[in-house]
């Protein structure tokens, strides 16, 4: 029987990872908290340790799982940045969800993009008190504007299918651009300078840490739109403000906030929210927060599930060769170079 102690635990992970761990000889120990250097305690008599984005697994975390026996932290994520997976090489094993439906996400950053510019939110808001006033709802075509795409790994190729759908102009950039892709790569001031509409979908890393901050945004179109479902930390979120209340942006489409890890997937209604940034920027007419939903779909919580499941499993019952294994060397499994017998330690 493997122990497995999951993290940050709710009603839905519950209800998909009981279908799937069912089919196998696995017991899961839900605990509502997340991880951390207090929580940790919790995982102690556990062979694997199941956690999400807002887990905050730090060295002294992992040094913890070490001593308490845990071999594998199994991500039901893509993103990793809440891992430091350097501390983890040698102690334990890190595996990810590289992909659990990149869909989710792409529809997610087109939905918040279509409910901000023709106002759907404050539409529907209007009728349901029988207000049908068109007064300050006029929004403006997608067709032929230019959207500026940050990332073209799956979900930013998706939005890009998306967008070419609306028949908008595509511009993008990438640190490693696709090849025969199609797509118009163009520097990032470029982008900057030509975009009605940035969305953002490269991963959260020392070098894109507020890739949106003063200076890009000085760069950008009067009444640009920016919409980030990739990582909070990719906008510096004071500069956001700024430029909003300077009327240089035109609206935000925020799914990720770099403070969310003590705020998002709870419900604060009813309590004083402490973060004076978040609390402002929600209150803007053109600022639309949703709180790190966009994978939230039945499609991509099946995934989630089906897959972390087979990555412990496989941990367990194929001599410790993990499906989808991260480490620091190569912080991806594609390139890994796995140099012991197929283990990346
Ligand atoms: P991916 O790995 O397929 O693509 C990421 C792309 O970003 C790659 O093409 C890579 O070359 C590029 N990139 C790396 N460093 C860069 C840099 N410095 N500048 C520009 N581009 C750079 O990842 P995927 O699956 O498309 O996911 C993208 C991000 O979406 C994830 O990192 C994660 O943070 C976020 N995400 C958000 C979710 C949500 O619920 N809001 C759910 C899943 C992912």
């Amino acid at each position: 029987m493997i122990k497995v102690a999951f993290y940050d635990a709710k009603e839905y992970d519950k209800a998909s990872f009981e279908k799937y761990g069912a089919q196998h000889d696995m017991q899961f120990r839900f605990f509502d908290t997340k991880l951390n250097e207090d929580t940790v305690d919790l995982s102690k008599g556990s062979d694997a340790v199941c956690v999400f984005v807002n887990d905050s697994v730090t060295a002294e975390v992992i040094e913890k799982l070490y001593e308490y026996g845990v071999k594998i932290l199994a991500l039901r994520s893509a993103g990793y940045n809440n891992v430091d997976v350097k501390a983890a090489f040698g102690k334990v094993h890190v595996v990810h969800v590289p992909a659990y439906s990149p869909y989710a996400v792409a529809e997610h950053a087109m939905a918040l993009l279509l409910t901000s510019i023709r106002r759907i939110h404050k539409a529907y808001n209007r009728t349901r008190e029988f207000n049908f006033s068109l007064s300050g709802l006029t929004g403006f075509d997608l067709h032929g504007k230019t959207v500026g795409v940050i990332g073209t790994g799956k979900i930013g190729r998706i939005f890009i299918d998306i967008c070419r759908g609306f028949g908008m102009k595509i511009i993008a950039y990438d640190a490693f651009p696709a090849e025969n892709s199609g797509i118009e790569y163009v520097e990032l001031d470029e982008l900057f300078q030509r975009s009605d509409i940035i969305s953002l979908h490269c991963p959260l890393t020392e070098q894109t840490r507020h890739l949106i901050g003063e200076k890009a945004i000085g760069k950008m179109k009067k009444g640009v739109v920016i919409v980030n479902t990739s990582r909070g930390g990719l906008i510096d979120a004071e500069a956001l403000l700024k430029g909003i209340k300077d009327r240089k942006i035109g609206a935000a489409c925020l799914d990720v906030y770099e403070e969310e890890a003590d705020i998002f997937f709870e419900d604060r209604s009813g309590h004083i929210l402490d973060d004076e940034l978040l609390s402002r920027l929600i209150s803007m007419p053109n600022v639309i927060v949703t709180s790190h939903q966009a994978f939230l779909t039945e499609d991509a919580l099946n995934n989630i599930a089906e897959t972390t499941v087979r990555n412990i499993l496989s941990y367990f019952e194929n001599d410790g060769i993990c499906d989808n294994e991260l480490c620091y060397r190569c912080g991806n499994i594609d390139k890994c170079r796995k140099e012991r017998q197929e283990r990346c330690f």
